[in-house]
């Protein structure tokens, strides 16, 4: 066997001592596995005092020196956030080495200059912790159904809000107590905004689509809705009708265009809560779980399940990524990057079909029911099921609709909201999964 190849590892927070520590134990594997023994060149960290339990003479401060030094082959990044994590990126391609990360921000924001400048050297960039932790996805993705034709993926990507809607399922509780909950555990973070209002999880959907339809997704191109709004009536209804409410990361290849001239298939990627029948693979994700199925078309129906955060989950997705970088540095191979070649119309929110429930607050008199379906009616929004229970004076109606463009749904809430005969528009949620 040759000489050890060396790694630089950026960050040693909860993910990076995970692989510090699984690099050590499992040395004699790892080396046996690709061919040469792996050796941490570095760890380089913001204050070294606060990891005594790395050897001294590993810390450093200066990133940009270790990711450049001669002597290291790997570098791999958990720092996370966009700088300087991009720049210790590119500055390492361009001394040849090849990176593994788990930095979906920086790869959602600009993966396709990143895989240039990577391709450019001749070297590689893995991400597979990036999304969903431990969930080997982007590599199945990539490699076992790069033959295929995907159509789907639907993906629980986010724990925290994960965690949160399940509790709100289990206990009734509305949002801001499953949220603190979710805080007092450690599940959601003392700042939740990337999560609950579906940062993290649009970061996570860009990627997938990139990877899934050939199509450069930024995390921009997507459309996106956190969970902060979603009531305990929201799921109370969800349940009412066999569902439960999830926030999820959807890709879609939709075929046809608003333009009747240029009928192009293009992608919709769009992250917002819904609800799915108690049936589908992906209501019983509980808890912090990910998940994320996929459909193609020979392969079918698949479901990825497991743990999507923690620092050894994480540190799984990327030790797998450097045995993969390792064996290519060995073989003096580069694995190509993923190919833009699609390069499919990112679909408006406003023309991707959708479906939505609705839960009204209506006068239970004559005519009402005529004149809330008439609403529907003239946005075009055709309905799929109504029901009704009258209390008195009042009723409330609750209608699924079938599929329409999201702005004609949006536009007849609003409408809805304007009627007279509309007390209240108590509940409103996109479906998904129903038949
Ligand atoms: N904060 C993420 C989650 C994990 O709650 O799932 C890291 O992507």
């Amino acid at each position: 066997m040759n000489g050890p190849l060396k790694v630089a590892l950026l960050g040693c927070g909860t993910v990076g001592s995970a692989v510090l520590r699984l690099l050590q134990e499992q040395s004699d594997d790892l080396a046996a596995r690709i061919g040469r023994p792996v050796e941490v060149a570095g760890v380089a960290v913001r204050r070294p005092q606060h990891h005594p339990d790395v050897p001294a003479e590993l810390l450093t401060t200066d990133a940009h020196a270790l990711v450049t030094r001669d002597d290291v082959d790997l570098v791999v990044e958990v720092i996370g956030g966009i700088e300087p994590a991009r720049s210790l990126m590119l500055a390492a391609f361009e001394a040849g080495k090849s990176v593994v990360s788990a930095n979906k921000a920086l790869l959602a924001e600009d993966g396709v200059a990143l895989h240039a400048a990577a391709a450019k050297s001749g070297v590689d960039l893995y991400y597979e912790a990036a999304v969903a932790g431990a969930i080997p996805i982007l590599r199945p993705l990539r490699e076992s159904l790069a033959g295929d034709q995907l159509s789907r993926i639907v993906g629980i990507v986010n724990g925290t809000t994960n965690y949160i809607l399940s509790r709100m399922a289990e206990t009734g509780a509305g949002f801001g107590e499953a949220l603190a909950e979710a805080t007092d555990l450690g599940y959601a973070e003392a700042d939740p905004t990337a999560d609950v209002d579906g940062f993290d999880a649009a970061a996570k959907a860009a990627i997938l689509a990139s990877l899934a339809f050939h199509t450069p997704v930024s995390a921009g191109d997507v459309h996106r809705e956190g969970i902060s709004t979603v009531t305990a009536s929201d799921v109370a209804r969800a349940a009412e009708i066999g569902c439960t409410v999830k926030l999820l990361a959807i890709c879609e290849r939709v075929s046809g265009s608003a333009d009747a001239d240029a009928p192009v298939d293009s992608v919709a990627v769009r992250v917002h809560p819904a609800m799915i029948p108690t049936s589908h693979p992906l209501a019983s994700v509980g808890g912090a779980f990910n998940a994320v199925f996929v459909e193609a078309e020979a392969a079918g129906q698949l479901m990825f399940y497991g743990q999507g955060a923690g620092g050894e989950p994480t540190a799984s997705a990327v030790l797998g990524d450097l045995v993969a970088v390792a064996r290519n540095r060995v073989t003096g191979a580069a694995g190509q990057g993923p190919s833009g070649y699609a390069d499919l119309t990112v679909r408006p929110m406003a023309e991707t079909p959708t479906r939505y429930h609705v839960s009204l607050d209506v006068a239970d008199k004559p005519g009402v029911l005529a004149a809330v379906a008439q609403e529907f009616a003239q946005h075009g929004v055709s309905i799929s099921t109504v029901r009704q229970t009258g209390h008195g004076e009042a009723a409330t109606l609750v209608l699924v609709t079938h599929s329409a463009p999201d702005a004609a749904l949006s536009a007849t809430i609003d409408a809805l909201r304007e009627m007279p005969a509309v007390r209240g528009v108590t509940s409103v949620l996109r479906v998904e999964g129903l038949s």
